[in-house]
């Protein structure tokens, strides 16, 4: 009985290798029906006899509460990005700035999740997600299900391999076409839909959406006496795995600027989706030469293919008038999906951007995201005019209070300058309780919009009586005690925050979030604030002309002045209570830029590291930055400070520096 049982093992797991991973079914459906059914008696009779590799946990079954972690024994790094052919060659000029002649191995990147599989004695014992790249998620039992992860290798050795968990184009589209039938929301594309499904806590719904499985990276290839990628490769498709087939060796930079141009042009017919080429020197020793930074390798880099351009109805041109009475033009779109979201607006920013696109209401145009996240209308398709389309006009007055619009010299922006527009009132009560100013949650838009046309909140010092109208406010549909406890504690809590946060909210022109900071700190309270002068204000690093003489304007007008005397009545805080400034050698007077991901970090926290040790911070590389802190995927500001010659401190040298200042 027992040999029968593992004989069935094995055939049905030949079956499913030819089938799924071969793409060559070597026995009929009903055969390898029949062989399932005998398996599933054994095991339904002999529950002893049941094995880890058995196919049957292929179908799933076992439901989770959680998913266990599990911590890599090698840190599951991501790849850097490059973006074109100049930062295609700089990466091969890295390479052979340290003497080697590469030759390299180009793959597809497939869209899916990275998964580490670890085999003990030729049987899968583990599955894990990336994580955060140092612990990941044990997802043993649904990476079970996925037919072309083999149970048992060709060997029986201790292994980890790894690669991307993915699902077809096909699946998607049937999955997506279930959804609809029931009603339910569809996956936006392959990638959501695979990472969805293997976080699924019960198997069975794992083993419904059919995953699949490419693998491409063997972490520890010495261990097998492996000496090139390629090698490494082909020993993994010897041991059962399902390796890509476009993976090829390319010799130079022509020969990969050749795959990558053939792939592209390729990608759509794909069954599967892929997001770039993936570059990886070939020589392993070669590898060893050019190591890690502590989030990717430099022996490997992605090249990432343009974002997706696609066509939509540019249904019309409306304005919008912000805080500052600035009239915006927006691009209202017929909704159309790109990468994932649906798009429905797109800022057009000025006239002169309209006009320099040739924009005409009625056009169809082509949009992408900017950086992969904000809409943005690339051009009008010209040839599918039909000659209905609409001259883009500029309005000469604001479209809520009608007053004459202002355009200043040498500006492209026009300007509402009624003070009282109802608009901008609304906009400057909307940026008063943002997240980055005083941070009133509960107060979102649509709720400040309503609450100024009931006359509840009328202007800045409302906000902080709203408790005058609690009755009326419980009253209103979508309130309720609790809601409105909720956000007249919010308003009260507010009070408390820390100078900078109630000069940033005040809306004057030209003080951002960050110059906010950078005067409580200076100034530490209000009344210092209020009463300073240009030449002062000239003084502070990163403050010029047109700062300083914006803010003494404000404080110049009485009815400024009354507002932060009613705000200070109504129990505002109007000290600096953040970090002071403690100078330390490495910071103090340096201007850092930062570039890409930190591991302990976020780039907030570093910045605010910078500045409480006296240094400063800038967006961009220029030959006044002192240190460019460089990250994980760091982008092209790091070329730049290399070839400034611009000290650079990576993750390790800033993780050290902070260990000491601890
Ligand atoms: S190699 C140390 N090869 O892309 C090498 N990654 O953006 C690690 N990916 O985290 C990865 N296709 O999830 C490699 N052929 C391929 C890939 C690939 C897709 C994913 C992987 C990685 C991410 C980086």
């Amino acid at each position: 009985m027992e040999e029968r049982y593992l004989e069935l093992i094995k055939l049905i797991n030949e079956a499913d290798y030819n089938y799924h991973t071969l793409d060559k079914p070597t026995i009929t459906d009903q055969e390898y029906d029949s062989l399932l059914r005998e398996l599933y008696n054994i095991e339904e009779a002999h529950p002893e006899l049941v094995r880890s590799d058995s196919p049957s946990h292929r179908a799933g079954g076992q439901v989770l509460d959680e998913f266990k972690k599990i911590t890599h024994a090698i840190p599951m790094l991501s790849l850097s990005n490059v973006f074109n052919e100049e930062e295609i060659r700089l990466f091969d000029e890295r390479i052979r700035k340290e003497g080697i002649d590469p030759k390299y191995v180009a793959e597809l990147k497939i869209d899916g999740l990275s998964v580490s599989l670890n085999y003990k004695n030729g049987k899968l014992f583990s599955a894990a997600t990336r994580g955060d790249g140092v612990v990941g998620e044990d997802i043993t039992n649904n990476v079970k299900t996925i037919k072309t992860v083999p149970l048992t290798i060709n060997k029986p050795i201790d292994i980890e391999v790894r690669g991307e968990i993915y699902i077809s184009k096909k699946r998607l589209e049937e999955i997506n076409a279930d959804r609809r039938k029931k009603g339910l929301e569809e996956y936006q594309n392959c990638r959501n839909l695979a990472a969805g499904s293997i976080r699924q806590l019960d198997s069975s719904v794992a083993a419904s959406r059919k995953l699949d499985c490419w693998i491409y990276h063997l972490p520890n290839p010495q261990d097998y006496g492996i000496k090139t990628h390629f090698e490494a490769l082909m020993f993994m498709k010897e041991l059962g795995f399902k390796v890509n087939p476009n993976n090829k060796i390319v010799n130079n930079i022509e020969e990969l600027l050749d795959y990558i141009k053939d792939k592209q042009e390729k990608r759509d017919n794909l069954p599967y989706d892929i997001d770039g080429i993936v570059i990886k020197l070939n020589n392993l020793s070669e590898q060893k030469i050019m190591g890690f930074t502590a989030k990717y390798p430099k022996w490997a880099t992605a090249y990432k293919f343009p974002a997706k351009e696609v066509y939509t109805k540019l249904e019309d041109i409306i304005f919008t008038v912000g805080r500052t009475g600035q009239i915006t033009p927006n691009a209202v779109l017929s909704p159309v999906l790109v990468q994932g979201s649906t798009v429905r607006r797109a800022t057009l920013h000025n006239e002169d951007y309209v006009k320099e696109k040739d924009l005409k209401i009625g056009d169809i145009v082509s949009i992408r995201k900017a950086g992969d996240v904000i809409p943005e209308v690339v051009e009008a398709i010209t040839e599918r005019r039909d000659g209905t389309e609409k001259e883009f006009h500029m309005i000469d007055k604001c479209p809520i209070c009608g007053t004459k619009l202002v355009k200043k010299e040498g500006q492209v922006d026009y300007f509402c300058t009624n003070e009282k527009c109802d608009k901008r009132n609304i906009e400057s009560l909307i940026h008063f309780v943002d997240r980055h100013a005083m941070n009133i949650s509960g107060l979102g838009e649509r709720i400040i919009e309503d609450f100024y046309n009931m006359g509840f909140i009328k202007n800045i010092t409302d906000i902080y009586q709203l408790k005058k109208h609690a009755e009326d406010l419980v009253e209103l549909e979508g309130f309720g005690n609790k809601s409105v406890n909720n956000l007249l504690g919010a308003i009260e809590e507010s009070k408390n925050n820390s100078l900078e946060k109630l000069i940033f909210a005040l809306g004057i022109e030209q003080v951002g979030e960050k110059t906010a900071k950078v005067l409580a700190r200076r100034f530490e309270t209000m009344d210092n604030f209020m009463n300073t002068s240009v030449d002062i204000l000239t003084n502070i690093q990163d403050i010029g002309e047109i700062i300083a003489t914006s803010i003494v304007d404000y404080f110049s007008k009485e009815e400024n002045q009354k507002l932060i005397s009613d705000l200070k009545e109504l129990g505002l805080n109007m000290n600096y209570l953040g970090e002071k400034i403690e100078e330390k050698e490495e910071f103090a007077n340096k201007t850092f830029v930062i570039t890409g991901t930190l591991t302990n970090y976020t780039r907030d926290e570093m910045k605010s590291i910078i500045e409480n040790f006296g240094g400063h911070t800038s967006e961009s590389v220029s030959k006044k930055t002192d240190v460019v802190i460089v990250g994980d995927n760091p982008g092209s500001k790091y070329d730049k400070a290399q070839k400034l010659g611009i000290t650079i401190w990576d993750d390790d040298y800033v993780n050290q520096i902070m260990e000491e200042y601890k």
